[in-house]
Order: structure tokens, then sequence, then C-alpha cells
């Protein structure tokens, strides 16, 4: 979920709107805002679906220059109007907008509120009404009020609060779930990523867990649960908001995968040192070379370039890697090494499931470095070392260029730490990069090709398969999550050798499978396996590297370094998903269920 704030002087509705669709990318399953000016004049308006619907909704002729609001990614209760927030108390004076989870709120409730029944079916609104109950019964001030209530409360929060009755104040507290404080002349702000707010400013101070922020027109007052107040110098946030924009692009994702090449030139101009040799921070260098085990920890697409990364890794340091999905990894922590690294990659550096490997971590005093698009994003800040993708903002839900930078960082960085060791006598990465950025580059210049395929293959078919071996597993892995998340149909990536042991029992008459094939040991067999699913009636499809293909082979890939393949590899698995959601009349950016920062456990 994402939430935003305004207070100042301009029309609070405009703004809250335009914040909320640049947070689009956190849910957006409904939305709404809260508006008011005078004391007991709120508006409230929330809607189902997605912000133009909530847009709409919004009554144009309401005046207001302060207000809250919120997108919503179902946690607690079913999208509905009557889940969404903002949620108000039982008197309406107060009115909160949250992003995160209450995992006690079954507890406070029956501690505080006993067996009234609620409005809604959300975790948030026993907020709400626990800091209506604090004033109303108990007498105490709204800030002593909502500092009790988020005192009583375990799990994740952003909170920003509104009181009727006070109607030049936005309360806000933050716990795990990301909060940012926005100053501006005559008007401060309040959101969960400053691409929300960068439009009215570029001034951020962040909110740290367990503290609490008076936000008016004039001032930003930040305390923490004792009362003592926080001094906090704000930090310019460097997004291009013309970054934000699609431009001529119908969707973001085919913009971000056009993108590729440069950022891919981006990145090798931003790790360079003034010599033109590929660098990265010293320390980061000496704390890998001084660890026995490298642990990479991530989620969803990041976490299959983490795979990835383990090979670039292991091939160039010669240090042991395991790569494991964050959810897991936190409450299986497998036995660690003596001397452990934890790298987590994370697109936007906010993923829960992630950050809570790290607080453990952190505990036990590891040193880890997060590989990440967002600076200053929670995992940022959090762990040592921060190395960024600079690949720009990355919109569309389904992830593209974040995926290729995280996998070019890793590659310099295996690199570096490789020639530190002795293991690597010349470095290539700073050229076979390069040459990664221009085999992207015909890719995409070559899309028709890729969009025909797509509708030929992937037009009617309900499930489909992409099969590799090694680093084309991987690949396949990723390519298979990117076409399921955005056109719904059920596909799986398999280890090609893997299939015949029980999956190929899937295969019909039609079905599609895709083989990956960039690798030449295991070219062959790779083939062979795709054709055990074509003998059983499969419709299939080959993408190779040149130099190993074949005739009649579908979609023949540049010759690249075959350690950054899956750089290029991936690409028309990418071009494949986007021109099937697009047929499909699907929501290529912003598909069913997901959220693109998905900052619950
Ligand atoms: C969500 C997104 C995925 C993403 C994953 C990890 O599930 O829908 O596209 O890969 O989170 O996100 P992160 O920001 O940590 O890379």
């Amino acid at each position: 979920c994402g939430i935003v704030g305004y207070i100042g002087k301009k029309d609070a509705k405009d703004i809250l709107l335009h914040g909320l669709e640049k947070l689009e990318y956190r849910g957006y399953d409904s939305a709404g805002i809260y508006v008011q000016n005078k004391a007991q004049e709120g508006h409230l308006f929330k809607e189902k679906g997605r912000i133009a619907a909530l847009r709409e909704k919004v009554d144009a002729s309401v005046e207001a220059t302060a207000g809250i609001g919120h997108t919503r990614w179902a946690t607690h209760g079913a999208p509905s109007v009557r889940n969404a927030h903002p949620h108000q108390s039982f008197s309406e004076r107060f009115t909160i907008v949250h992003n995160g989870v209450i995992e006690n709120y079954q507890e406070v409730k029956d501690a505080y509120l006993g067996d009234i029944e609620l409005k809604s079916d959300t975790d948030t609104e026993i907020i709400v009404q626990l800091i209506a109950w604090f004033v109303e019964e108990e007498g105490l001030s709204p800030i002593d009020a909502f500092k009790k209530a988020i005192v009583a409360l375990e799990g994740s929060y952003a909170i920003a609060l509104m009181d009727t009755e006070n109607p030049d104040v936005i309360y806000a507290a933050k716990n795990k779930s990301p909060l940012l404080l926005g100053k501006g002349d005559s008007f401060n702000v309040i959101c969960s990523d400053a691409m929300a707010m960068i439009k009215e400013t570029d001034q951020f101070v962040e909110l740290m867990d367990k503290e609490v922020a008076t936000v008016t027109r004039e001032s930003l007052v930040i305390e923490n649960f004792s009362g003592d107040i926080i001094d906090r110098e704000a930090y310019t946030a460097e997004i291009d908001s013309d970054d934000l924009e699609k431009g001529t692009y119908p969707y973001y994702m085919l913009k971000e995968i056009d993108e590729q090449p440069a950022v891919m030139r981006k990145l090798l101009l931003k790790y360079q040192d003034e010599n033109g040799k590929l660098t990265v921070d010293q320390e980061i260098v000496d704390t890998m070379l001084e660890s026995d085990r490298i642990y990479i920890i991530a989620a969803g697409t990041s976490y299959h370039a983490g795979l990835v990364g383990k090979q670039l890794i292991e091939s160039m340091t010669h240090i042991p890697t395991e790569v494991h999905v964050s959810s897991e990894f936190g409450y299986h922590t497998p036995l660690l090494s003596e001397k452990p690294f934890f790298i987590f990659i994370s697109q936007s550096g906010e993923t829960a499931d992630s950050r809570q490997v790290l607080v453990k971590t952190n505990a036990l005093g590891h040193p880890s470095l997060t590989v990440t698009n967002v600076a200053g994003s929670t995992l940022s800040r959090e762990s040592n070392f921060t190395l960024l993708l600079n690949a720009g903002p990355e919109i569309a839900v389904a992830s593209t260029k974040a995926y290729t930078a995280q996998i070019a960082v890793l590659a310099i960085l295996s690199e570096v730490v490789g020639m530190s060791k002795g293991l690597i006598k010349k470095g290539t990465m700073l050229h076979d990069i390069g040459i990664v950025a221009n085999a992207m580059q015909a890719i995409v210049d070559d899309k028709e090709k890729i969009e025909e395929l797509a509708s030929e293959y992937l037009s009617i078919s309900r499930n489909a398969f992409y099969i590799g071996r090694g680093m084309d597993y991987h690949v396949a892995l990723e390519a298979a999550l990117k076409l399921k998340e955005i056109s719904y149909i059920q596909t799986e990536g398999f280890a090609a050798g893997e299939l015949k042991h029980g999956t190929i029992a899937l295969i019909e008459e039609g079905t599609p499978v895709i083989a990956l094939v960039t690798e030449k040991g295991v070219a062959g067999h790779t083939r062979g396996n795709l054709q055990e699913t074509q003998a059983r009636g499969a419709h299939t499809m080959v993408i190779s590297m040149d130099g190993l293909n074949r005739p009649g082979d579908q979609i023949v890939i540049p010759h690249v370094n075959p350690l950054l393949s899956a750089l290029v590899s991936v690409i028309p698995t990418q071009l494949l998903s986007y021109y099937c959601s697009l047929h499909r009349g699907n929501d290529v950016d912003k598909p069913r269920n997901l959220a693109k920062s998905v900052t619950v456990e």
C-alpha cells in the first residue's frame, strides 16, 4: 500500500490524487482520500479499483488545503469501498491511512474495545478506533492518544492521522513500513516514496521506526515515544520527474524493456574510475574477500537475478555462494558459515520479507550489502553497504530493467573482487557488458518478430513452459514468472533435464514449450529434452545464442560472453510476455492481485 499527506495552501485533492497515482505500483485494488479545511468540515472519498476511478468520484467543488490518501493492496479484508482507506472513528472525528499489517489487532481490540462491531474488515480500523477511544473516553490529547495507540501495536505501520477538531495538523508515525516527510515553503507533505511528491518538493526527511511526527503548514516536528525532539536534516531526492512519465509508450513495461541497453551503458559509466577501469567501493571488496560464504537474499525477480549472481560470483571470485528466498530464510535459517557476507537484492529496497532477514543478520553482526535501485531505501539504509542500479525508476509491476541491472552490478562486483584476489588478470566486463548492451539493442529493435511469435504461440494457450539448463534454467524461471504475472497463463520454468521426471505428463497437443539454449556444454541435451516434449505434441520454440543456433530456431540472440547470456536471453522473453499480455487485453503495467513493492510479510 502507499500513503500520502499534504498540508499547505494549494488544492489538496489534486496533490493527493497525483501522489497516489505515482504510488499505484504499491497496490491498486482500492483507494481513498480525506481532505479538510476548517474544523468539522472533512470530506471522505473512497473507491474500489484504480486511482482513476477514485478521481471520478472526488467532488471537484470541495475546497481543502490539507488531507491524506491511500492506495491499497489488500491484506486484511477483500478489496472493496468498505475496506478502502482512509478509515474513520465512529465519531468521524479521526481519520487514518495505514500501510502495513497490525499483527496483534485482535488482542488490541479485545483489550480496549471489547466486542464492538467495527465498520470494516481491516486491521487498520482498530488503530483509529483506539485513538478515538483514548481521546473521547480517557481524555487524552490527540498526540498522546496517537502515541499511546501505536505503543500498543505490534507489526508494521506507516500511518497518517487527521483530526476534524485540529484541521491544521497531520500526525504521522512508522514502524518497519517506509515513510518520508517532505518540506516545502508554507507546506509540508508525507509519502511512502519520494516519487509521490517530487512534483511538490525534493527536500525529504526520513521518519525512523518508533518516531512520531507532527506536520503543519509551517513545521515538521519529529519526536520519539519518550517525547524527545529529534532534529534531522533533509536530503535532496534525486528523481527526474520526466523519468516518471511514459512519454509516447503505451505502457511503462515496454519503455523499461527498451531502456535496458542504456541502463547497461550508464552502469558502466557509474562504476568506472578516472582511469576507465571498473571499480567498486574498496570496503565492499575487502569485506567480501574476508568472508567465507556469501548469502544472497531476495524475493521474486530479484531472487532470479540472485541465481544468476551466484554463478557470476562463484566463477569469478571462487567464494561459495548460496541464494535464498527471503521469506523462507528468515524463519528457517540454514546453518551459517563462520564469516558470512549477506547480499540483499531488491529493486525497491523496501520488500518486507527481505528486510526481516536484514534485521536478523544485523542483530547477529554480519556484514551486508544491498543491491538496489532506490537510494535511501530501507534496505540500503540498514545494511553496511549499497550498490545502486542507476536504472531510473521502474514503474511497471513486472520487473525488467531492474533484473538486468542487478545482474550487471553483480558481474561488475564479481570481476572487481576476482581481480583483487588475483584470479582474474585482465578484466573484460567493461567490454563484455558493452557488447551486451549492443545485443540487447538488436533484440529490442526487432520487436515485430517477437510480437508475431507471441501471437503464434501464446494467444490461446492456458499453460506454457520455459526450459533450460544452468544459466538458461535461471532465465527460464524468470521468463516463466514474467509470463505468468502479466498474461495469467500458468507457466513453469523448468530445468530441462528434470522435465521427464514427472512434469512432462502435463504436455499436451499444442502446449507451448520454449527452450533457452545459450550454453555450449548442455545445448545438445536441452535440445534433446525439447524434442521429447515435441514428440508428445508440444508447440516448441528455441531461443538460442548465435554460434549455437540451428536452422529453424525461432529467435537467435547475438553472441555475448556466456557468463552474461542471461542479460540478453531474457530480453525476448520479456517481450513475449509483454505482447502476450497486450494481446489478451490485460493491463500490462498493473496485473491483477500484484503490487510492485510488497511492504508486508
Ligand atoms: C514484488 C514484485 C516483484 C518483485 C518482488 C521483489 O512481488 O511484484 O516484481 O520482484 O516484489 O521486489 P524487490 O523490490 O525487493 O526487488
